[in-house]
């Protein structure tokens, strides 16, 4: 299969299947327990339909958007992922440089793979930096200040990750950080030649931003142990609104879904939140962000910058999340497989092919510009 044979989501992702060995891809593809809320994420938004508008001239169209302060040129960006150098050598550089070109914000984890600040020489737009509050408090200062130093413009501390989603395909397969191989995995290794060339012959694994305090050379953890060891369940509203102070600059937290905790963020001072369940991969069965938006907006949209991710794969579900309110959208998968089947220039294409299907689904909706979409334009059925 061929990058220029790939013209959606689904056929990213059977590229990067065939290229990556399969406790790699079941780790990026899979999810918690039965995997509802995951196939939730996207079927979602079938239940709702687009309503046109004709005749209006829309030859020009505007795609920007501006969310917590941050001037996109398209209303969706690449969220923060772990550990993206197994997925290919190029890892978050890939995802930096493709964001950068096509104009939008992109973000850094805590687990990622490339150090925060070479992130941030690769790209001068937008940078996110995704935040675990970690039992380690000198880590957490750390984290804070690197991010600060670097220039990182958005601090987005996620909060649905207290403790391990149980993900059985990892279980099953024994993925692990540091990356290790079980018995099925050197199997899988053998018949996946060029993801191993790829991954031999490049610099090896590293995390950046934990290795000054977090010695990962003694044994490998799954993520699910990492969230339940490493990470602190006792973080209260109180520990958050200290570090919106401490960072002071625009702060916003991933994982939110109630009404009541989208007031509290506004409360603490936050700028923005995300709605998200985490892809799926931490509670089961959670109800999805974009069956959430409209009450969250109705809540606190005046207050706070409302955006949503789980399970965008079109530039129609784009529209129909921005109808309902959201200031921008994330994707997680849609940019994954494409950076594991072909690196930049896949997470290039993933982003070219979406500005083009926004740009034409705008077009066909009657809409210059992305403040035109309103709930008038979406009906439930
Ligand atoms: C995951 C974390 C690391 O979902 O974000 O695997």
């Amino acid at each position: 299969m061929r990058l220029k044979n790939c013209h959606n989501f689904h056929d990213f992702r059977r590229m990067a299947r065939q290229r990556l060995p399969g406790p790699i891809f079941n780790y990026i593809d899979g999810a918690a327990d039965d995997e509802v809320t995951l196939r939730r994420n996207t079927a979602a938004f079938d239940a709702c339909d687009l309503v046109p508008n004709v005749l209006r001239g829309v030859t020009d169209v505007d795609l920007s958007v501006t969310v917590m302060g941050q001037k996109l040129a398209m209303p969706v960006y690449c969220s923060p992922t772990a550990l993206q150098r197994l997925f290919h050598h190029q890892g978050e550089r890939a995802v930096a440089a493709a964001a950068a070109k096509y104009g939008t914000m992109f973000g850094v984890s805590s687990l990622g793979t490339v150090s925060l600040e070479e992130a941030r020489r690769i790209s001068s737009g937008p940078q996110v930096y995704q935040f675990y509050f970690h039992k380690d408090r000198g880590l957490n200062r750390d984290m804070m200040t690197r991010a600060k130093e670097a220039g990182v413009q958005v601090m987005m501390l996620t909060v649905d990750s207290i403790t391990g989603g149980n993900r059985e395909r990892d279980k099953r397969t024994g993925f692990a950080i540091p990356f290790k191989l079980n018995l099925a995995g050197m199997a899988q290794f053998a018949i996946k030649p060029s993801w191993a060339i790829d991954y031999l012959t490049h610099e090896s694994f590293k995390l950046p931003q934990l290795d000054r305090h977090v010695d990962m050379g003694g044994g490998v953890m799954s993520i699910s142990r990492y969230f339940t060891e490493m990470l602190d369940p006792s973080m209260t509203w109180d520990d958050v609104a200290q570090m919106v102070r401490h960072w002071g600059g625009h702060f916003c937290l991933k994982g939110v879904m109630s009404v009541e905790d989208a007031r509290r963020a506004v409360d603490i001072g936050c700028t923005g939140i995300v709605l998200s369940n985490h892809g799926g991969r931490q509670l089961d069965g959670s109800r999805t962000g974009f069956d959430q938006l409209a009450e969250i907006v109705d809540a606190v949209g005046d207050r706070i910058d409302v955006i949503m991710d789980g399970g965008v794969q079109r530039g129609t579900h784009v529209l129909k999340a921005l109808s309902l309110g959201a200031k921008a959208v994330g994707v997680g998968r849609y940019y994954l497989f494409p950076l594991a089947a072909a690196g930049q220039a896949g997470v290039e294409r993933a982003l070219e092919l979406m500005k083009i299907e926004l740009e034409r689904d705008m077009r066909l909706m009657g809409c210059t510009s992305v403040d035109q979409l309103t709930r008038e334009n979406l009906r439930f059925r």
